[in-house]
């Protein structure tokens, strides 16, 4: 019988001999491998008879390896293990030769493993890292079936810039060298594969609108892209975004609804992943020791995670905000790099993070934000100057989520779009949606990576996406 790791070190074991498969971590004094096989990140420890091995096998034997073992589990002799297996053959399945093999027994920067991304998942952060992305893709799922939504597949290739900040990649077939132009000099898309100028999808929202205005309640977990060229470490071009959308709901059930879900999700991982937050929690507590007192986080990475579980967000409104920001120390003290001065400014992630992490030291819900600094599709308030947008700003990551209530009157969306110069005949099907049985409706996007770099303590986003995409940068 072949058993995981997880199982060796979980389960009652009672069929002997027994047989596992992975790589070897450590090998030391020619007796005590460290296997891990990617179940968990605990290793199991396999003692080598290695009086009773050959000499050349006993020297294949290296970090990196891939090994078939037969043996049998038994309580641990030595300490820091509680069972261990007593190898009685040892099949080499995969050399790695130790002069070469990169992820050496020690600590790696993560730069340096960010260039080997193919063999980062080898090491104990990273496993525990995609293992816990793996587990939060999982709960959104599981969230959104137990609550009467479904899934739709927006699609990745489309004609419309949903969010109008014109920061997308383009998808063409014509040749770049001598492309087909227009009697006026310009790219002539009708000939191109589609008819027509097509992009990667910045949000699948927009058609997500469409179902939700049939099917009640939907929600898209896609990948989306964008092409701000922002080298920073929570933004990446091709990052997976969820977003639920839901007919008859207005602001405040959509701010429920983000709450809710949020609590759920992080409080799966707490319940199914605790060995690998265990083990994050460690990793950054070794990490702070390194940064001065002011720089280190009061809370320990689980109970960071437990707090938002635990606690309200606190709703307030931009305004509000600005009022707050305005009266601040590093406002008046011009510590901010935008100093903020009157109502209507668009907010940088310095002010967003003081609002969360100095002021209220909680996740924070920023609603009815002014028109102009918001997509085009946000419903309009009755003063006429703000939308029903809101951002929800995390400790240590920033903005979250975004969302609003959709503009869900023709009439008004219209005059919006001709404002902000965008073709209505490119949107006729969105339009449609409000010509024929309109209604108010809502939604949101969660940047999947923050999430995971919220949940797991890490500081970078380009470590929490298996290959990352980022200015200058698409290997693998
Ligand atoms: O605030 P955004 O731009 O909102 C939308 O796209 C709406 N259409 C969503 C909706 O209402 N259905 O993006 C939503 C979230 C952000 O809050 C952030 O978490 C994440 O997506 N995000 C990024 N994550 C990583 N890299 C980037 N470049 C990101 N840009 C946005
Ligand atoms: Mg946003």
């Amino acid at each position: 019988m072949t058993y995981s790791v997880s199982q060796l070190l979980t389960k009652d074991i009672t069929l002997q001999p027994l047989e596992i498969k992975g790589w070897v971590r450590t090998f030391r004094a020619n007796r005590f491998i460290a296997l891990n096989d990617g179940s968990t990140i605990n290793n199991i420890q396999c003692v080598v008879d290695f009086e009773n091995t050959d000499e050349a096998l006993l020297k294949r034997i290296t970090t990196g390896a891939a090994v078939h073992i037969k043996g049998n589990l038994v309580e641990s002799q030595g300490k820091g293990q509680k069972v261990e297996i007593q190898v009685t053959s040892i099949e080499i399945l995969g050399d790695s030769d130790p002069d070469e093999y990169p992820i050496q027994p020690k600590k790696h920067t993560f730069e340096f493993l960010r260039e080997n991304a193919h063999l980062r998942t080898r090491t104990n952060t990273f496993s525990a890292v995609m293992r816990l992305r793996s587990s939060l893709s999982f709960a959104v799922h599981k969230y959104f079936n137990e609550n009467g939504f479904y899934n739709m597949h927006t699609p990745i290739v489309t004609g419309s810039d949903a969010e109008g900040a014109g920061e997308m990649f383009s998808v063409s077939a014509l040749d770049p060298k001598n492309p087909p132009l227009t009697k006026d000099g310009n790219i002539d898309y009708k000939e191109d594969f589609f008819g027509k100028e097509t992009n990667l999808t910045v949000s699948g929202q927009l058609e997500a609108e469409t179902y939700a205005m049939s099917l009640g309640k939907v929600y898209t977990f896609g990948p989306t892209f964008r092409a701000e060229n922002s080298n920073t470490s929570r933004h990446l071009a091709e990052f997976w975004m969820i977003e639920p959308e839901v007919a008859f709901m207005d602001l405040a059930g959509n701010m429920d609804l983000a709450e809710d879900f949020m609590k759920s999700v992080l409080s799966y991982v707490l319940k199914y992943n605790r060995e690998d937050l265990e083990f994050l929690e460690q990793r950054l507590l070794d990490e702070e020791k390194t940064k001065p007192q002011v720089e280190r986080s009061e809370l320990s990475l689980i109970d960071k995670i437990k707090f938002v579980v635990d606690n309200n967000f606190k709703r307030v409104t931009y305004t509000e905000a600005i009022d707050i920001l305005k009266n601040s120390k590093p406002n008046k003290k011009k510590k901010f790099n935008y100093i903020i001065e009157e109502w209507g400014a668009d907010l940088q992630s310095e002010h967003e993070r003081f609002l969360v992490e100095k002021h209220f030291k909680c996740p924070v819900i920023l609603f009815d934000y002014p028109a102009n600094i918001k997509a085009f599709y946000m419903r309009l308030n009755e003063d006429g100057k703000t939308v029903r947008a809101m951002d929800i700003l995390f400790p240590g990551i920033g903005e979250m989520v975004g969302g609003s209530q959709r503009e869900e009157r023709l009439d008004v969306l219209i005059e919006k779009m001709k404002v902000l110069n965008i073709d209505e005949k490119e949107l006729w099907w969105y339009l449609d949606l409000r010509k024929y049985g309109t209604a108010v409706h809502s939604g949101f996007g969660l940047g999947f990576e923050r999430l995971v770099m919220f949940a797991t303590g890490m500081g970078n986003i380009k470590d929490v996406i298996p290959y990352p995409r980022t200015p200058q940068n698409a290997e693998f």
